[in-house]
């Protein structure tokens, strides 16, 4: 058979094959097959739509429970949280507040305990600051009056206590002791500036008629001793002059208004020493001290030198001059003169006639 023949029965197959009674068979078989193929597809597409519907609803219904689930959850877990962290701030609260009560009472009993005879290695850096301060010119007694300016200091450490400072009370006072030799037991004595010393009532106590003048009230209680607390400018002459004044460390503050008395034009020092030498009688003696060295005035004292002196002690008879210098924080030494930190002690006489 030629090609083209060929090709032309290929060509006229489909045509033949439903005219050709040996096919009419098959070609039933075929219809048959694609309705039932049809029909199955048709089928399969409803079954394949309705388990999507379902995994679907499965899927929606599984994801709406499972948020709702972790929703839940994070509430749960917050509540949780919450309920921790106020327990964790109310047990801290707690713990907090016993340390404090226990170390509170360990400190307590470790107080007591040196109060009843402790040593110096039981001082603590706390313990050591009281003391100090309550030994201060700021301290309980200062604050109730009580306080007494001693020649010596004692300083409190951490387990130890030691020397302090050594001020110039170390010479003054006996250098008032020492220059009423001059005046008998039995005489008036003036102690103008008499707080924080126990001068005027151990003169008192010794036998002499005491008077203690001070802006302050003087604490100290004695049958020949009288306490005035008032300024000395505005003091009332007494009905009897005295036979001796003391000014000690006193002066230099008047009018300065460091004790709370106002300040004075300058030159209220001078007027304070002249109105001592009016409440002496005639001849009557002034011991007077003085912070000494190179001239200055700050807002507490003065400090004077050979000058100012001087002139501070105008109008009386100088008996006596002696000058102690601080050499250190512990000593003090006699100087003929100084113009460092010293102080100036001079026994003075007032005219024998006004
Ligand atoms: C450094 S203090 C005490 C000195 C004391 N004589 C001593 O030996 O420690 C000086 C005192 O002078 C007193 N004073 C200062 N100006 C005064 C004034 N115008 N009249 C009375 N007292 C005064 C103060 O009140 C203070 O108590």
């Amino acid at each position: 058979m030629g090609v083209a023949r060929r090709v032309g029965k290929l060509a006229a197959w489909p045509v033949r094959r439903l005219l050709d009674p040996r096919f009419a068979d098959v070609n039933r078989h075929v219809a048959i097959n694609r309705q039932v193929v049809h029909d199955e597809g048709q089928a399969t597409r409803v079954a394949v739509g309705s388990l999507t519907e379902n995994v679907d609803q499965v899927v929606g219904t599984y994801a709406a429970t499972s948020t709702e689930s972790l929703t839940f959850v994070g509430a749960e877990l917050r509540g949780l949280e919450r309920a921790v962290s106020g327990l964790e701030e109310q047990l801290g609260g707690r713990i907090d507040r016993l340390a404090a009560a226990t170390e509170e009472r360990g400190y307590v009993e470790r107080l007591n305990r040196l109060a009843r005879g402790g040593t110096i290695a039981d001082l603590d850096g706390a313990v050591a600051e009281l003391l100090n301060y309550g030994a201060s010119h700021r301290g309980f007694a200062a604050q109730a009056e009580l306080w007494l300016n001693p020649a010596i200091t004692v300083e409190h450490r951490e387990g130890e206590v030691r020397l302090g400072q050594v001020n110039e009370r170390i010479v003054e006072i006996p250098f008032v002791l020492r220059a009423l030799g001059r005046v008998p037991l039995g005489a008036r004595i003036l102690d103008f500036g008499s707080s924080e010393n126990a001068l005027a009532l151990s003169l008192a106590t010794l036998g002499y008629e005491v008077t203690a003048l001070d802006l302050r009230h003087y604490p100290f209680a004695h049958p020949s001793l009288t306490a005035a607390a008032s300024p000395l400018e505005r003091w009332p002459d007494p009905e009897e002059p005295f036979d001796a004044v003391l000014c000690v460390s006193t002066v230099e503050h008047v009018g300065l208004g460091w004790y709370g008395e106002g300040r004075a034009a300058s030159g209220a020092d001078r007027q304070a020493m002249e109105r001592l030498r009016g409440l002496l009688v005639a001849g009557g003696l002034c011991v007077l001290t003085v912070p000494y060295g190179s001239w200055s005035v700050d807002e507490v004292q003065r400090r004077y030198d050979r000058a100012h002196l001087d002139a501070l002690v105008a109008g009386w008879e100088v008996l006596e001059r002696l000058v102690a210098e601080r050499r250190d924080d512990r000593t003090w030494v006699p100087v003929e003169e100084s113009h460092g930190h010293a102080v100036a002690m001079l026994v003075l006489q007032a005219p024998a006639s006004a």
